[in-house]
């Protein structure tokens, strides 16, 4: 086989994954959860190719020097284990509305890692593409399996897997993505993270917060308590930010329109509606809510923030 193609969903974490033990083998420091999404994913389709150097396209452009590298590095990574010295051409096509402020990277590495192991034929167990998929981006690790999945931190690169949790959950959870900026980030989650390792006075505290908000979060998925999943998920979220509150010198991915989301979901709730946020390296928000809900939540959104880019997420399937 000389050419494959894999499609990966996006995933949002609930229990965020915020630090790495290991930098280059991208170990963290904790576990992590999240619920991979339907209407976000990459395509990639990688060939081997007789050139002198490896071709990287997305979106149907050259990838830029920055994704270039990064994804050659993925390149040369697989070519070490598989012994080869072969040149491959990478095409990635990401279904994430250019203003998603949805983490590409999960996709994008997880797919990436679904159609190098075909091309290369490998033969690894989905357990086993998770591991591979880490060493792209951490997040993608996750991304491997449907519904809600935990990644187990581990303590080498064959135990930093993900699990899948509940592949597909039956009761109605659903995710409204409120896009207020769609510009890069201006901190990167790699380089938001180690600042946030590295002075935060709080990081010690945060593996503790982790595994306390994990244990609640499985039981409140067992029993399908979204009230409780939409609670924790919104709590471990805000300690997330406040260890970038807290680095030395502090950052923050907030703006201004983040807060007054944030507001507008308060305010939501205490109308009655089922409604948490949960907030990753950007200004975006995205809120946990149930189908019932999801219509007059998104009505409100809209009136208040015209500008707000928005689109409603269900669970979403593994790799395929
Ligand atoms: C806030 O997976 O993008 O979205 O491993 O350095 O590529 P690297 O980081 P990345 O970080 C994601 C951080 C997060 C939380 C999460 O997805 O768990």
């Amino acid at each position: 086989m000389t050419t494959t193609t894999t499609t990966a969903h996006t995933n949002i974490a609930l229990i965020k994954y915020w630090g790495k033990k290991d930098e280059h083998l991208h170990l963290p420091y904790t576990d992590s959860l999240s619920l991979t999404l339907d209407g976000y994913y990459s395509v990639t389709t990688t060939s081997f190719i007789q050139a002198p150097n490896d071709q990287i396209f997305i979106n149907h452009h050259p990838a830029s020097p920055e994704f270039f590298s990064r994804t050659e590095k993925f390149l040369n990574l697989i070519r070490k284990i598989n012994h080869s010295s072969q040149k491959i051409e990478v095409k990635t096509d990401n279904f994430v509305p250019t203003a998603a402020g949805l983490a590409s990277s999960a996709s994008g590495f997880a797919a990436l890692a679904g159609s190098l192991a075909k091309l290369f034929q490998m033969s690894l167990t989905k357990t086993e593409l998770s591991a591979l998929a880490r060493l792209g981006s951490g997040s993608a690790t996750r991304s491997i399996f449907g519904g809600f999945v935990q990644w187990h931190q581990g303590h080498n690169s064959q135990t930093s897997i993900a699990e899948p949790i509940l592949e597909k959950p039956t009761f109605p959870i659903r995710l409204l993505s409120v896009v207020i900026n769609n510009q890069a980030k201006k901190i990167s989650s790699t380089t938001g993270m180690q600042q946030a390792v590295a002075t935060s006075p709080f990081y010690p505290q945060w593996p503790h917060i982790v595994q306390q908000d994990l244990q609640h979060i499985l039981k409140a998925i067992k029993n399908q308590d979204l009230e409780q999943i939409g609670a924790i998920a919104e709590a471990n979220c805000l300690a997330m930010h406040a260890l970038n509150w807290s680095a030395r010198p502090a950052f923050s991915y907030f703006e201004d329109t983040t807060y007054q989301v944030i507001e507008a979901v308060k305010k939501l709730r205490q109308r009655g509606y089922l409604a948490y946020y949960t907030i990753d390296a950007g200004p975006n928000v995205k809120i946990i809510t149930t189908s019932k809900d999801l219509l007059p939540i998104k009505e409100y959104l809209q009136t208040n923030f015209p500008q707000a880019q928005m689109t409603a997420l269900k669970p979403g399937p593994g790799l395929q």
